[in-house]
């Protein structure tokens, strides 16, 4: 056989690239919340401002200084109030007329909550925004000063923006899910409050139980945020063991430890600072039998991705020679669809300096 033996050396360069998560995210958070009026008219709950149909509408009687409230149970910075006004009514829409939108932390007396904005008319079937410039308050109230005036919301919008949370829209996994308790409920903003089993995740019952965060890519991680649930049983949390880094050995969960969770209060979101631990997946562990992992909300915060500069040095057995420029392009591009076929679709192949070629070895002929 014809055939030369080279044993060359090859230097490249992995780079890892990927698109930037979006900076921050506004969501309606108005659903999180529960609604109250001044006085309820006929079945015109004050929850039927909330049920995504603008034909069902929520109504106070005539009656002084009526109002709808919505509790958030927790504080948020508002960017902005939408309101939808009846459909096919050209004669309600003086109903809202001069009503307020208030953002604020007083419940027992409405207008002692700071004004955000007043309606002056709304088109019949329109939404209209108002701008909140980012008020912060657990209420947001929609008041209508004066004698017999109504309240007569038919959708209710509240738009607040969430800082740059590195675990949006990520892919997320656990290690068992019960009913519909699922992974990404962990992910969604809602922290729960009012309706954990559609907006927390939850294994079952077993042998550590973990949940993981796929970055995809490497960050580097300041902090993360865990919301316990509200519902019941806090200290099911107790123990858990936050793990950041690269590996997916034991799904995760052997990358170095970040915080062992002591514990969180029901409903509350504690922070742990990881100290720029570098890693693409962030896993949450309890270990021990019979546990359970329940999480409300998990927030990571940090920088990156992080540009991860690897050189290799590779020995190649070939019979093209090297010292055409045309062949090392060549070679590149062929090692560049081997590692697209085997996944790794983000990396980026240079020579940092020219391959060395040597006869290290002349087979002997076949006799
Ligand atoms: C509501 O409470 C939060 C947190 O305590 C505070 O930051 C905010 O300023 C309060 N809002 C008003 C309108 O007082
Ligand atoms: C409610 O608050 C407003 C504004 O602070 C105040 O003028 C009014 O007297 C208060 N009403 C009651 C019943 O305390
Ligand atoms: C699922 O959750 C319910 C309610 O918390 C619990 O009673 C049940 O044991 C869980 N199921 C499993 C298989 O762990």
């Amino acid at each position: 056989m014809n055939m030369r033996d080279f044993y060359k050396s090859l230097c490249f360069l992995l780079g890892f690239f990927s698109v930037q998560t979006e900076a921050e995210k506004e969501v309606n958070v108005a659903t999180w919340g529960t609604a109250e009026l001044s006085m309820l008219y006929s079945d015109w709950y004050a929850q039927k401002a909330l049920d995504g149909s603008i034909y069902t509408c929520s109504s106070t009687p005539w009656q002084t200084d009526p109002w709808w409230r919505l509790d958030l149970m927790k504080t948020y910075s508002v960017n902005r109030v939408t309101i939808t006004s009846k459909p096919d009514c050209s004669s309600c829409e003086s109903w809202l007329n001069g009503a307020e939108i208030r953002v604020g932390n007083v419940s027992s007396n409405v207008s002692s909550n700071p004004v955000c904005a007043v309606v002056s008319t709304i088109p019949t079937g329109a939404t209209y925004s108002y701008s909140c410039h980012g008020m912060e308050g657990r209420y947001i109230i929609v008041n209508n000063p004066g004698p017999s005036k109504c309240v007569t919301p038919c959708e209710v919008g509240v738009y607040v923006i969430f800082p740059g949370n590195l675990a949006t829209g990520r892919n997320v996994k656990q290690s068992s899910t019960n009913g519909s308790w699922i992974s990404e409920q962990a992910i969604d903003f809602n922290p729960g409050i009012i309706k954990q089993s559609s907006a927390c995740s939850s294994t079952n019952v077993q042998t550590n139980p973990w949940w993981r965060v796929d970055l995809s890519s490497v960050y580097r991680v300041s902090s993360v945020v865990i919301t316990n649930r509200l519902d019941c049983c806090p200290e099911r949390i107790n123990g858990a063991e936050i793990r950041i880094e690269n590996s997916l050995e034991n799904n995760g969960n052997n990358n170095p430890i970040c915080a062992v969770i002591s514990s969180i209060p029901a409903g509350v979101s504690s922070t742990y600072f990881c100290n720029n631990m570098e890693g693409r997946y962030v896993n949450l562990i309890i270990p021990g039998d019979s546990r359970i992992l329940t999480l409300c909300e998990v927030e990571v915060y940090g920088e990156g991705p992080l540009l991860k500069r690897t050189f290799l040095k590779m020995k190649l057995k070939s019979s093209w020679s090297l010292s055409d420029p045309a062949v090392r392009v060549q070679l590149l591009s062929q090692l560049q669809s081997v590692l697209v076929q085997r996944g790794f679709s983000d990396v980026k192949l240079q020579w940092t300096q020219p391959p060395e070629q040597e006869v290290m070895q002349k087979e002997a002929d076949p006799v």
